[in-house]
């Protein structure tokens, strides 16, 4: 698929790097190309990978959010993977994902991605396990489409149902944090979901 990244800090590096190792086409959008330093292929203005990507990923801090989105142009019946993280949520009523979705409400916003460290992203594998990662979305189609991204670079991807099952799942990410810096586990820690 085509995969257009706003943004190419920690999280938009980590899974631009795996979607192209896992076959995809990759094209970073960000603010100014022309004064990227690495002259990197692949990066491009914000609207040009709005309009190119078939997904889009959001590699940007939640509170550029917005801003971005609007720069990026019409984004309509666009699948936006959002794996940003609030530095307060919002409500237990309302994930950050859909207040994001209210900025976009004619694309289909999908949570995934955001209780796993850009580490992970770009290697989910523990030995034999694989970590998991909780995908939420309203449009059934546009979340069977990031499951599939997310087993293509190696996820144990889970379907947790609609945009608002954010809520709940966003509460990993205290544990997460809990373990990896109080008790001092490290970054390179992931949770992964044991069915039978
Ligand atoms: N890091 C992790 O392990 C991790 C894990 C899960 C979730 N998250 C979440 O993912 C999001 C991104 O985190 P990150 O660690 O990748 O951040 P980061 O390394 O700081 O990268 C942020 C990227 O966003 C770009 N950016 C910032 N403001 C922008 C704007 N107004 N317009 C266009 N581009 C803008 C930056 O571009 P410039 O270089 O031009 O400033 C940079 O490429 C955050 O919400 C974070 O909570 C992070």
């Amino acid at each position: 698929m085509r995969i257009g990244v706003f943004g190419r800090g920690h999280v938009g590096a980590a899974l631009g790097h795996a979607l192209a190792s896992a076959g995809h086409e990759v094209r970073y959008g960000v603010r100014d190309p022309a004064e990227a330093e690495d002259e990197e292929p692949g990066l491009v203005a914000l609207p040009e990978a709005g309009r190119w990507g078939e997904v889009l990923l959001l590699g940007v801090p939640y509170g550029a959010v917005q801003e971005v989105l609007h720069a990026a142009g019409d984004l309509d019946r666009k699948i936006i993977v959002d794996p940003t993280n609030a530095p307060k949520p919002p409500t237990d009523e309302r994930s950050s994902s859909q207040i994001i979705a209210g900025f976009v409400p004619t694309a289909k916003v999908v949570r995934a991605f955001n209780t796993v460290p850009a580490e992970v992203m770009l290697n989910p594998r523990f030995g034999e396990a694989r970590a998991s990662t909780f995908v939420c979305a309203d449009d059934a189609l546009a979340r069977t489409t990031v499951l599939g991204l997310a087993r293509d670079i190696g996820f144990d991807a889970v379907d947790a149902g609609p945009l608002k099952s954010a809520c709940s799942i966003d509460r990993l990410l205290a544990v997460w944090r809990v373990l990896a810096f109080e008790g001092g586990l490290g970054r390179n820690l992931a949770f992964q979901l044991l069915r039978r």
